[in-house]
């Protein structure tokens, strides 16, 4: 156990092999950690637990450095089960101990254990006194279960945040001044496009109404990741900017393609937004990391989506990628679409539509070339770059 505040320890699990989370939606390229939390006081409280495949280890842990018939209370922040996999490990050792977790949480916890805990609901402002500390809960709604929640401990003038402000990033140090930066913000930035964006506007309201309690804060420890503790008010300001339609200025091609017409295409249109001055990333869908290419997708002002023509239809890495799309609900972006096709070729419409029924707004009609573009046909494809140029820069 590391001391984060005095008689705080980080308690966690360092997962440094994960690559893959939520089964095998979200790519994880440097690990993670869960990250739980005991505090020290006239009471021992236990926040938040890690995954069941750590629970042995993670027991063994608290059993060793604290003993776990001393914890006097247990703090679920969510019960998603990274953070509650121990759970039912430890109660089975202690099973008389109150857990504080939300309304919603107490159903989470029956519905995922099926127990009769001595289980307290809390909510927003509610405190529980610890000794010198005191604990405030903050409740989470939907950032991002219905179950989540934070803990702020008065006193420490430390937020334990769990899921909010985290990142997928295991790393031999435990705070941000100790890692790379660079390391650091991608982490965060892909947590944030792939598991928050659907709920950006909570988040802003949420960023707003825990400013207004007027909490010092000086330390932002997460349930994922490196604890904030230089600056720690940044990843609050961040989470805020990016909750806005966060946009930065650069476009995304997202193409698929069989035998390199659409691939062909997509270039031209690269060439068009190049010739108007606006940067793009290029992905191939079915070679890339979805979780990687939604990240990007979130910091663009807009995308291109391109797929040849299947079976009357698109190929199936960017169907995948568009019905993620579609449930992320990305806000104030422009789309287009494009694809070669043999003889239906109804691809890059079905593309457009679905952009439309995700919320983007599609100035263009889809362009689709009959098999392999000739170099007129490629001139379209440059043109239609442009004209999409055209549109980001109108803003
Ligand atoms: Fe890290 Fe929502 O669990």
């Amino acid at each position: 156990m590391i001391e984060i505040k005095k008689d705080i320890y980080w308690a966690g699990i360092k997962d440094w092999g994960l690559r893959v989370f939520h089964g095998h939606e979200l790519s994880t390229h440097r690990g993670s950690t869960y990250n739980a939390y005991i505090i020290r006081d006239e009471k021992t409280v236990l926040v938040d637990t890690v995954w069941d495949p750590y629970k042995e280890e993670f027991a063994e842990k608290l059993d060793k450095h604290i003993g776990l018939k001393n914890i006097d209370m247990i703090v679920i922040n969510h019960v998603e089960t990274d953070h509650s996999g121990a759970l039912e490990y430890i109660m089975e050792k202690i099973p008389d101990t109150p857990i504080y977790c939300t309304k919603n949480g107490a159903e989470a916890i029956r519905r995922h254990f099926h127990k009769d805990w001595n289980i307290n609901v809390v909510k927003t402002g509610d405190r529980v006194k610890t000794g010198k500390y005191e604990l405030v809960f903050v409740e989470m709604q939907m950032i991002h279960w219905p179950d989540s929640m934070l803990t702020y401990v008065d006193g420490a003038n430390l937020v334990l945040s769990n899921d909010a402000f985290g990142q997928h990033y295991s790393a031999m140090f435990l705070f941000n001044d100790q890692v790379d930066n660079c390391e650091l913000y991608q982490e965060a930035i892909k947590y944030y496009a792939n598991i928050l964006t659907p709920f950006s506007s909570l988040i802003k309201k949420k960023i707003e109404q825990i400013k207004s309690m007027n909490l010092t804060i000086d330390m932002i420890a997460p349930s994922h990741g490196v604890i904030w503790r230089e600056n720690p008010l940044q990843i609050i300001d961040k989470y805020y900017e990016w909750s806005q339609d966060y946009s930065e200025d650069f476009v995304v091609i997202i193409y698929d393609t069989m035998y390199d017409a659409t691939k062909t295409m997509a270039y031209a249109i690269g060439q068009g937004l190049l010739n108007k001055g606006v940067p793009y990333k290029m992905f191939r869908s079915s070679v890339s990391d979805s979780s990687d290419i939604i990240t990007e997708v979130f910091r663009s002002k807009g995308i291109i989506v391109g797929s040849c023509t299947v079976n009357n239809t698109v190929l199936r890495s960017i169907s995948g990628l568009l019905g993620e799309i579609k449930g992320l609900r990305f806000k104030n972006k422009l789309a287009a679409s494009f694809g070669s096709y043999g003889w239906s070729g109804e691809a890059p419409k079905k593309i457009s539509q679905e952009l439309e029924e995700a919320g983007f707004k599609v100035p263009l009609k889809p362009i689709g070339i009959k098999y392999r573009p000739d170099s007129d046909e490629l001139d379209q494809c440059v043109e239609f770059g442009e004209k999409f140029a055209e549109e980001i820069l109108k803003g």
